[in-house]
């Protein structure tokens, strides 16, 4: 199998505009800690979204309501370290995503939420939901240098208003709205658009149209890029199954399978075994422990 080349430099928002302009596939995914943030670089892929997603994966929440910005700030921080401990120092650009009522009220309270992403979380830009009606708060921020990455089509945040996680713009009507959705983000001044949830056919004309990246999940095969969950493409949620996921491991039986090993081992006795036990002796002491270990040496 042929693999793309990937230099190691850090990817950038005028990065990403020419991965369109050269037909470069963008792939994005979402990681909310430091071990899969590093597993992720390190595999090449391009953006890391803090995803407000963790709401439903890791908190085991319903929907992305509930989800805080500290909460936020503090898996962005952690996925951060992450890259920073990866080859060269990281190669993906991090992107934080906004969480419910933290950028709607006004683009005032929108500065300070997308401020703590860059300056506590270290992320490089952050993402929020809608269209026309949010393009004037993505223009202060970017009129600040803060990047935005914009994402319309199925918005999570409005799963109550939407009647539930539904495509978006399959009558002519709504294709249209999208399509205005996606214009006013980019005029605004937006550096890439997730499209989520909507006909492959309009996420083509979208991405013809626009200058800026489209980055589809459950869009089809014509935008510039995909994004994923994490936990969906590792197989870590084991009761979904959406049609638009691939998943490209088994993580939770692998995870279950390896658990019961080790649980199995245990019992009957046959973990610990002397090997993994220290002896009372210097040698036992002498030696300084391993980069990146944790515990007794
Ligand atoms: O929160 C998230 O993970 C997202 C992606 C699905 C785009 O917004």
């Amino acid at each position: 199998m042929t693999q793309p080349t990937l230099t190691r430099s850090r990817v950038t928002v005028p990065a990403l505009r020419q991965m369109k302009s050269k037909n470069d596939r963008i792939a994005m995914v979402t990681a909310y800690d430091a071990t899969f943030a590093r597993m992720f670089d390190e595999a090449g892929a391009d953006v890391l979204l803090v995803g407000d997603s963790l709401g439903m994966v890791v908190q085991g929440l319903d929907s992305t309501l509930p989800v805080t910005l500290d909460e936020m700030v503090y898996h962005c921080r952690a996925v951060a370290r992450g890259v920073r401990a990866g080859k060269d120092g990281g190669r993906a650009m991090i992107v934080g995503d906004l969480p419910f009522m933290t950028y709607q009220i006004s683009p005032e309270e929108a500065l300070r939420s997308a401020g703590r992403f860059l300056s506590e979380g270290g992320a490089h830009a952050v993402k929020l939901e809608g269209g026309v009606s949010i393009a004037p708060t993505i223009a202060r921020l970017v009129e600040v240098g803060i990047p935005v990455m914009a994402h319309i089509g199925l918005t999570p945040q409005s799963v109550h208003a939407m009647g539930g996680f539904k495509v978006q713009g399959k009558s002519e009507s709504d294709a249209a709205r999208v399509m205005d959705d996606a214009r006013a983000v980019a005029a605004a001044g937006a550096f890439a658009i997730v499209l989520e949830g909507i006909p492959m056919d309009l996420a083509r004309r979208i991405t013809e149209e626009l200058d800026i990246p489209t980055i589809g999940i459950g869009a089809g095969v014509h935008c510039d890029g995909q994004v994923l969950v994490s936990y969906d493409l590792l197989g870590l949620t084991p009761n979904l199954r959406p049609k638009f996921v691939k998943r490209f491991a088994n993580m939770f039986e692998d995870g279950v399978q390896a658990t019961r090993t080790y649980v199995d081992e245990v019992k009957n006795s046959a973990f610990p075994t002397v090997e993994h036990s220290f002896g009372a002796g210097a040698a036992a002491v002498a030696a300084p422990p391993p980069a990146g270990t944790y515990g007794p040496h």
